[in-house]
C-alpha cells in the first residue's frame, strides 16, 4: 500500500482541474505512479465511510461529490484521522468527470486503483408523479455514471493485473420496489452488470464487487422524501461504518456479492426465491409515502 505520510493534497477544483504545475510530491514525473483509491459520493454517508475504512487500510482515498463545502469537511476529517487525501469536486453524471478524475489523480502522481462507485441518488413515490427531470436525474446518477466510470477505469485496472471496483447497489436490487420503482431497477442494474463483470474479469488479478446494504441510516431517506415510509420505522437502520467494513472486508476477500450484517444476506436470499407476485405488495407497503405536496404557486 502507499506511504501514509505523504502531505495531504489540495482540492482539485471544481471540475475543472488546475493547469499550474504540481507542486506534489509527483510534480515532473511523465507518468502517474502511486496507487489511489476513488471513492465517488465520498463526501458523506456510506461513501465516507468506505473513504475511512480504506484509509484505515492504508490506501491514500480521492473522494468525488458536487457540494464543495461538504466536501472540504470530509477531506478534513479524514486528514484529522491519518489520511492522504485528494479533493475531487466533480458531479459524476457530467460526462467529462472520468476525464477529470483522471486529470485531477495525475497532477497528484496517483492512478485509480480502486473505484468506488458509491454517489447514488434515491426517488420516493408513485413513477408517474415523479418530475421527468427527477427521474433523468436518477438514471444519470444510479446507472449512466456508474456505467461510464467503470468502463472508463476498468481496461487499465486489467492492463495492470491489479485494482478492481466496488459498485455499491441496494438490497433493493434484489427485488422490485413500487413507490421507489425506478431506483430499486436501477440498483437491479447495478447488481446484474456488476455480477457480469466479476465473472468476466475473474483470474485476471482485478477484483470486482457490488455491496448490496439494507438500510443505512444516513441523510438518503430524507432527501428523497421516504422519512414517513414504514419502512424507515419498521426496519433497523446500520451505520455507515458498520456497512463500510462489510464492504471493505469483503471486497479484499473477493466476495463478488457484498450484503452487509447477518440478517439480511438471508432476506436478499429469500428474494431471490420468493415470488414476485408476493414481494410487490409487501414492499408496495412499506414502502408507500403520501403523495408530495403541490409545490407553491
Ligand atoms: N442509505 C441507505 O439506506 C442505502 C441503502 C442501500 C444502498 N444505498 C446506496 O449507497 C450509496 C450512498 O448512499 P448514502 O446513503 O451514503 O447517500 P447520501 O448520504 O445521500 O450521500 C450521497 C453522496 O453522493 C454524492 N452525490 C450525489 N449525487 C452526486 C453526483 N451527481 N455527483 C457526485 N456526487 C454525488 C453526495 O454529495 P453531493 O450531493 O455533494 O454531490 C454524497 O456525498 C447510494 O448509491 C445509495 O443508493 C444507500
Amino acid at each position: 500500500m502507499a506511504d501514509r505520510d505523504q502531505p495531504s493534497a489540495p482540492i482539485a477544483g471544481n471540475a475543472k482541474p488546475s493547469a499550474e504545475p504540481s507542486a506534489e510530491p509527483s510534480a515532473g514525473l511523465a507518468a502517474p505512479v502511486a496507487p489511489i483509491t476513488v471513492v465517488t459520493g465520498g463526501s458523506e454517508g456510506i461513501g465516507l465511510a468506505l473513504a475511512h475504512r480504506f484509509a484505515k487500510a492504508g490506501d491514500h482515498v480521492a473522494i468525488v461529490a458536487r457540494n464543495p463545502e461538504r466536501l472540504a469537511r470530509a477531506a478534513s476529517e479524514l486528514r484529522a484521522a491519518g489520511a492522504t487525501v485528494v479533493e475531487i469536486a466533480a458531479d459524476v453524471t457530467a460526462p467529462d468527470t472520468p476525464a477529470v478524475i483522471d486529470a485531477a489523480l495525475a497532477a497528484r502522481g496517483y492512478y485509480a486503483d480502486v473505484l468506488i462507485n458509491n454517489a447514488g441518488i434515491g426517488l420516493s413515490g408513485a413513477f408517474a408523479d415523479e418530475p421527468e427531470a427527477a427521474i433523468e436525474r436518477a438514471m444519470a446518477t444510479n446507472v449512466t455514471a456508474l456505467t461510464r466510470l467503470t468502463r472508463h477505469m476498468l481496461p487499465a485496472m486489467l492492463n495492470r493485473r491489479r485494482g478492481g471496483i466496488l459498485n455499491v447497489a441496494s438490497m433493493g436490487g434484489f427485488m422490485p420496489g413500487p413507490y421507489q420503482a425506478l431506483y430499486y431497477a436501477s440498483k437491479a442494474y447495478v447488481l446484474s452488470l456488476t455480477e457480469a463483470l466479476a465473472f468476466e474479469a475473474a483470474g485476471n488479478g482485478v477484483r470486482i464487487a457490488v455491496l448490496a446494504p439494507g438500510p443505512v441510516e444516513t441523510r438518503f431517506h430524507a432527501r428523497m422524501g421516504a422519512e414517513r415510509a414504514r419502512y424507515r420505522t419498521l426496519m433497523h437502520a446500520m451505520s455507515p461504518a458498520r456497512v463500510a467494513g462489510f464492504g471493505y472486508w469483503g471486497f479484499r476477500v473477493g466476495r463478488r456479492v457484498i450484503v452487509p450484517g447477518f440478517v439480511w444476506p438471508v432476506v436478499a436470499l429469500a428474494a431471490r426465491i420468493t415470488p414476485h407476485v408476493l414481494l410487490n405488495p409487501m414492499m408496495a407497503w412499506l414502502l408507500y409515502t403520501e403523495p408530495r405536496q403541490p409545490l407553491p404557486k
